[in-house]
């Protein structure tokens, strides 16, 4: 059965208010405000060190910050660890697989979190290889053997294992090459119709308006711009600043 829901409203998953975030004396995140719903996946775009990557990180708790976040109406737990545990799983960028490790070990680790339901783990693992198949081929290689765009399918692979409440994704498509974005791509879109929610930092404004529902702007660490990805798109400003486009 599913959970209860407010008639008409959507669910909320993650509901950030005024975060900010400082390294010493540098405000990097200067009161953040957004959402995303169950089922959605919202973009974060913004150029290089506007914060994106400072903002999911400070979701999974690995750098302090103020203000407020509920994950799933509750406030945000305090640990990494039981954040993780609460849903929220990162796939950081530039990927941290343990490079020593085989595939399947890679992938059967981010299946900690449902320790308690042991029997998930195979029929996860068999999504993940059917996902990306790449991945089944090469479940016994280890990963520091991997191209870079396997390793990007390996470490989406390892988050899903957990299976997230709300999925948090650093540059997948990062200095991959056009063939394998495509591919990134068509995990993503699998995983939206399999109804994951997703929260998506991309440097790559037009991948990011492919697969996003939402679009939240950042600059300097503020949102300059937040709407549905069509209106997004259609921005005058956006599209001289992002996509070159008079
Ligand atoms: N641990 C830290 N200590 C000091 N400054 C930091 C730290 N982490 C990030 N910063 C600074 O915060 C700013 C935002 O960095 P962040 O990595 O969040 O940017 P980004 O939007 O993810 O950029 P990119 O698109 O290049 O990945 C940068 O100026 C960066 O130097
Ligand atoms: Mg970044």
């Amino acid at each position: 059965m599913s959970e209860p829901q407010t008639e008409g409203r959507p669910e909320r998953v993650l509901d950030v208010k005024d975060l900010k975030v400082s390294f010493g004396k540098a405000q990097v995140l200067n009161g953040v405000t957004f959402h995303v719903d169950k089922g959605e996946t919202v973009a974060v775009v913004g150029p290089n060190g506007a914060g994106k990557t400072t903002l999911l990180r400070a979701l999974s708790r690995l750098n302090a910050w103020s203000g407020s976040v509920e994950l799933d109406g509750r406030p945000l737990p305090k640990k990494p660890y039981d954040v993780v545990m609460a849903g929220l799983v990162h796939t950081p960028e530039r990927r941290r697989l343990f490079p020593g490790l085989t595939i399947r070990d890679n992938l059967e680790l981010g299946a900690r979190r449902l320790r308690k339901q042991p029997s998930t783990k195979a029929d996860d693992l068999e999504r993940v290889f059917s996902l990306f198949p790449k991945l089944k081929e090469r479940a016994t290689q280890t990963a520091g053997t991997l191209s870079g765009g396997e390793q990007q399918q390996c470490a989406i692979g390892r988050s899903l294992m957990g299976r997230p409440r709300l999925l948090l994704l650093d540059e997948p498509t990062l200095g991959l090459s056009v063939g394998v974005k495509e591919a990134i791509i068509a995990g993503i879109k699998s995983i939206q119709d399999a109804g994951t929610t997703m929260l998506l930092v991309e440097q790559d404004v037009s991948f990011a308006f492919r697969c996003a529902d939402r679009v939240v702007v950042l600059e300097h660490g503020a949102v300059a711009l937040e709407g549905p990805t069509a209106q997004i798109a259609g921005d005058p400003y956006v599209k001289k600043a992002y996509l070159g486009v008079a």
